[in-house]
């Protein structure tokens, strides 16, 4: 499938797509990028766009819409109630999924609400390869709790198994026995498993984690936001799936699961998100909280402009020219970063490529935060935005003590569609000399430290003066540059 160069080192991905629109971007001097990120408190959610060059905090909300996408936009059918629009993207999700039943949401984590409000008592637990933050947040709110059967090598951070993000099925099916079905909320399938790497599920591991859900009369539900990424690695890595059509991979995962809901800022390349079935009393129990947190059935807190451009972005989430273009990149950057010695969660996944920030910085605790300095770092050296994903995204534990993340990330996410392969080079150029330059790198310490969502608000220094001399030695290495 990929296009091979005649004259040409390593495999270069290759865009089956042209940029028509184009955002001006600012690189600041370093001293400037210095001076911003320290009045961010060393937190990147912190910066101004305006200051930032290569934006890889997230590929949520931030992908690039097609031609399509836009025209579509123009159509929309702006009523209250029985829009054409949302039969629009009804007949979308019914194409894609083959379901028939569909309750729009504003994003993603209204889904995660709905679905902990219908389903998830005190005392409950909700079983999953790996939780994502939102999720969590939503079902321990409810009283339940998270329980996670990642296969143990989902951890590993080196490693060849394509796919990490598998369940292991007979702890899946101990955790069920241990609790009884009956206290099973729900076991939720995490495709391209965000927080270990954006690392995929096998279509066979799917298949039965259904089966064993199916065998113990537990409800099972798949979060398809990052659907798209994984049914890449399906066609690519598995061999059942190299002649089946991205759409039979969908349906048979739709035919299967009881439940699906996806963030359509990820799948669908626009904003918004949507719950979807075959079942529709289990559709019907879910639909009286869309009125109610949302906004009424046939736009559920949606935009409807967003709406056309996500019924448009959903069909060309089958286009294996378009979802191959983020997985490409990704694979791209992860090699190079590679080759160079950097330490870099392997294989590639989708969503972005993570720096392992535990291996970058070895003698730097846990305490002064290795993700979060390497962030800074990274911003100071390139004006590129990663997000910090190891102990500040973690929350103290109820006595105030830390808890240390199992991996210190630094998560460079790859909106869809958006950078060309000059900027990727110059990004992995940037973090190689951040890596030369490890041993300049010091720790941060808080200023300011909320209680709840600390990444989001909190803000930091750092300990000494690492970050001038940072810059100092950029300057002495790349002269004039910027
Ligand atoms: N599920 C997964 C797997 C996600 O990655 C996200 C969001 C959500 C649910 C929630 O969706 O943002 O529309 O409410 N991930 C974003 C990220 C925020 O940056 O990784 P949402």
């Amino acid at each position: 499938m990929a296009v091979k160069f005649y004259k040409s080192e390593n495999q270069v991905p290759l865009e089956m797509h042209k940029v028509r629109v184009v955002q001006k971007l600012n690189l600041l001097p370093v001293e400037k990028r210095l001076q911003a990120i320290q009045e961010a408190g060393n937190n990147t959610f912190l910066l101004q766009n305006k200051d930032i060059y290569m934006d890889m905090l997230t590929d949520s909300g931030v992908n690039a819409m097609s031609d399509e996408q836009t025209a579509a936009m123009f159509t929309a059918d702006d009523s209250y109630a029985g829009s054409e629009t949302f039969n629009r993207l009804r007949r979308a999700v019914k194409e894609v999924f083959g379901t028939e039943y569909l309750l729009p949401a504003h994003q993603g984590r209204a889904c995660e609400n709905i679905l902990a409000e219908a389903f998830v008592k005190p005392g409950s637990v909700a079983i999953m390869n790996f939780h994502f933050t939102t999720t969590k947040a939503h079902i321990t709110r409810c009283g339940g709790e998270v329980i996670e059967v990642v296969d143990s090598k989902g951890l590993k951070p080196q490693s060849d198994d394509p796919f990490k993000g598998n369940f292991n099925l007979n702890v899946l099916e101990e955790t069920i026995r241990q609790y009884g079905p009956e206290n099973v909320a729900f076991v939720r399938v995490e495709a391209g498993t965000n927080l270990i790497g954006g690392q995929p599920v096998s279509l066979e591991n799917m298949l039965a984690v259904a089966d064993v859900c199916h065998k113990y009369g537990v409800m099972s539900v798949l979060d398809a936001s990052l659907l798209q990424d994984n049914v890449y690695f399906m066609k690519t890595r598995e061999a059942q799936c190299k002649y089946m059509t991205t759409k039979q991979i969908y349906h048979l995962l739709a035919d299967k699961m009881d439940i699906i809901y996806f963030s359509s800022r990820k799948l669908g390349f626009g904003r918004g998100g949507a719950i979807t079935s075959h079942n529709e009393s289990l559709m019907k129990s879910l639909m009286e909280f869309i009125p109610l947190y949302e906004g009424f059935l046939t736009y559920g807190g949606m935009d409807v402009r967003s709406i056309e451009a996500v019924a448009v972005g959903l069909y060309e989430s089958l286009d294996m020219d378009y979802i191959s273009q983020g997985p490409e990149f990704i694979q791209y950057l992860v090699k190079e970063l590679d080759d160079y010695g950097v330490p870099v969660i392997k294989p590639a996944g989708g969503l972005g490529a993570h720096l392992n920030c535990s291996e970058i910085l070895p003698e730097l605790p846990h305490n002064q935060y290795p993700a979060a300095a390497v962030a800074a770092a990274l911003y100071i050296a390139g004006g590129s935005r990663g997000m910090e994903r190891g102990t500040v995204s973690e929350q103290r534990e109820p006595d105030g003590t830390e808890r240390y993340a199992e991996l210190e990330l630094l998560r460079l996410a790859m909106p869809r569609r958006v950078f060309t392969l000059s900027q990727v080079k110059y990004c992995a150029d940037r973090v190689k000399w951040v890596w030369d330059n490890r041993d300049l790198i010091g720790g941060l310490q808080w200023t300011e430290e909320p209680k709840v969502l600390r990444f989001f608000f909190g803000r930091m220094k750092e300990i000494g003066h690492w970050q001038e001399d940072l810059t100092e030695k950029f300057r002495m290495d790349f002269g004039d540059s910027l």
